[in-house]
């Protein structure tokens, strides 16, 4: 899809439709509304009188211009209470519209900035949150199908009558694609199946993104991982024939000041069967998802390349299928993690905080002073919060109150959940120094403290999106399937962080 932003009247662009907006409870429609309502004689102001459009959230309304101006078609599109609104529901209502202008076949529009006049939002924020909304609402993973769907629009324009504005739209318009082009890949990556998604695919992906920029790339095989001692991750490993990967990403923005930096870590279990724990086969093809975490850090990596903000950010993706294979580690078995700490593996189910453990411990190595980690953790997450939000873990206040804002920036919500020290007792094992469970207490805290224990006095967030990562249905500008959290929010965090 490409979008386009113009100074003009809406009412005069050569497209199939245009797109005006309407709050709730408003009789008489203001603004671009209004003067697209004069030009077709009334109808939008007539049909609110009669009931039939009210400006609820998401409400969607497509009228018939009959010649009165070129555009055939005007959607009509409800933003709800203006008390409520905020540029999130620009995103839902955009990708809600997307959709459905798709559907009815049309293939060119236009669109006003919503919320920029009598929402109060900023002009760059709205055009942002229109692109965000809009690419990912219009978000398909058709690649393994035959037949390819020809539903959807192949251009969005934007189109602002006052020409002062036109340079902040045409800024939030690009920062919008490139984050969600960055989030759109991420759910690539998670939906695509386990047989397309190695390790060694991950790393062709990174390789990709690194091409012909500023990145660097740099990829730990099984050799490398012995060499350094990273026996959590290689135990993993180890049930699998599909050689494990490490994949490093370093973006140098602020060179001068190398303390300036953030590491960003992901788990990258491209199939996660539980090993020789093995996981129940109903919905364990959902596991092919595992990899959510390194794909979101991977493809956040893209965005900040495009970007340029000026910080240091290093990109360390843990990949390898978790599988009960002859050779696979067994519950009972002691692994030794890169940074000496042993680790009794009560459960080969719970793999990622293993992978992790070596990933956080390299990470550590290598100076990094802030970590944020991220990964599909544990079923428990969803238990605590449902779908509606990631559950974020912390050793460190400043950091995850930086995460949690550029979470609802992002509009992907995040909830903090406690790492007090009495936890620390549940994953305390009688042969080693700790045990990879903690038993049915309190499953995402033990699972996130296990990894918190590798971080050592870093600054440390650990991002648990084992339900957020995928939605089991399509609504705004998220679509049934991998979502893609928390790409943009990472991008959020390094711009915030990155301007001090
Ligand atoms: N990958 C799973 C967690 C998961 C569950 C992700 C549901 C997405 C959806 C993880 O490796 C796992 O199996 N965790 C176990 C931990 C337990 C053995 C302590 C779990 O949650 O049951
Ligand atoms: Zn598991
Ligand atoms: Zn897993």
């Amino acid at each position: 899809m490409k979008l386009n932003v113009k100074a003009g009247d809406i009412t005069k662009q050569d497209v199939d439709a245009i797109v005006v907006n309407l709050f709730e409870g408003i009789s008489n429609p203001g603004g671009a509304t209004g003067a697209v309502d004069k030009s077709i004689n009334g109808a939008i102001s007539s049909l609110i009188k009669d009931g039939e459009i009210t400006g609820k959230l998401g409400e969607l309304t497509l009228i018939h211009s009959q010649r009165t101006i070129k555009p055939k078609r005007i959607l009509v599109v409800g933003l709800g209470p203006k008390e409520k609104f905020d540029s999130d529901k620009i995103r839902f209502v955009c990708g809600k519209a997307i959709r459905f202008l798709g559907e009815k076949k049309i293939k060119s529009c236009a669109t006003i900035l919503h919320g920029a006049g009598n929402g109060s939002i900023q002009p760059e924020i709205a055009a942002r949150s229109i692109a965000e909304g809009t690419v990912l609402g219009s978000y398909r993973f058709g690649i393994h199908k035959s037949e390819k769907s020809s539903l959807h629009v192949e251009e969005l324009l934007v189109v602002e009558s006052e020409k002062s504005k036109i340079d902040a739209i045409k800024s939030g318009i690009d920062q919008g694609v490139i984050m969600a082009n960055s989030a759109a890949l991420a759910r690539d990556l998670v939906n695509q199946p386990a047989n397309y998604m190695t390790p060694s695919d991950l790393v062709d992906v990174a390789t990709d993104i690194c091409d012909g920029n500023s990145l660097q790339l740099e990829v730990f095989d099984e050799k490398r991982m012995q060499e350094l001692k990273m026996g959590a991750l290689l135990g993993v490993a180890k049930g699998s024939v599909v050689p494990p990967r490490m994949i490093i990403i370093k973006y140098t923005g602020d060179p001068e000041h190398p303390e300036n930096n953030l590491g960003l870590i992901g788990k990258g279990i491209t199939f996660d069967s539980g090993g020789i724990s093995i996981k129940p086969s109903s919905g364990m093809a959902a596991m092919k998802g595992d990899m959510a975490g390194a794909a979101s850090v991977i493809c956040t990596m893209k965005a900040i390349e495009a970007l340029k903000p000026k910080i240091n950010v290093t990109m360390i993706a843990a990949s390898t299928e978790n599988m009960p294979g002859g050779n696979a580690q067994k519950p009972g078995d002691v692994v030794t993690a890169m940074n000496g700490t042993t680790i009794e593996v009560d459960n080969t189910d719970a793999e990622g905080r293993l992978v992790l453990s070596d990933a956080v411990s390299y990470g550590v190595q290598l100076g990094l002073r802030r970590i944020v980690d991220v990964a599909t953790l544990t079923g428990a997450i969803e238990i605590a919060l449902g779908k509606v939000a990631t559950g974020a873990f912390s050793n460190n206040s400043e950091l995850v109150n930086s995460v949690i804002k550029a979470g609802n920036d992002a509009g992907e919500k995040m909830w903090e959940l406690p790492t007090f020290e009495e936890y620390r007792d549940l994953y305390k094992s009688d042969v080693a120094d700790l045990k990879n469970v903690g038993g049915r207490q309190a499953g995402s805290i033990t699972g996130a403290m296990f990894i918190g224990e590798f971080a050592k006095d870093v600054a440390w967030v650990h991002l648990d999106i084992a339900s957020t990562s995928t939605s089991s249905k399509t609504s705004g500008l998220l679509t049934k399937g991998a979502t893609g959290i928390p790409v943009r929010t990472l991008i959020y965090l390094v711009l915030a962080l990155s301007k001090g």
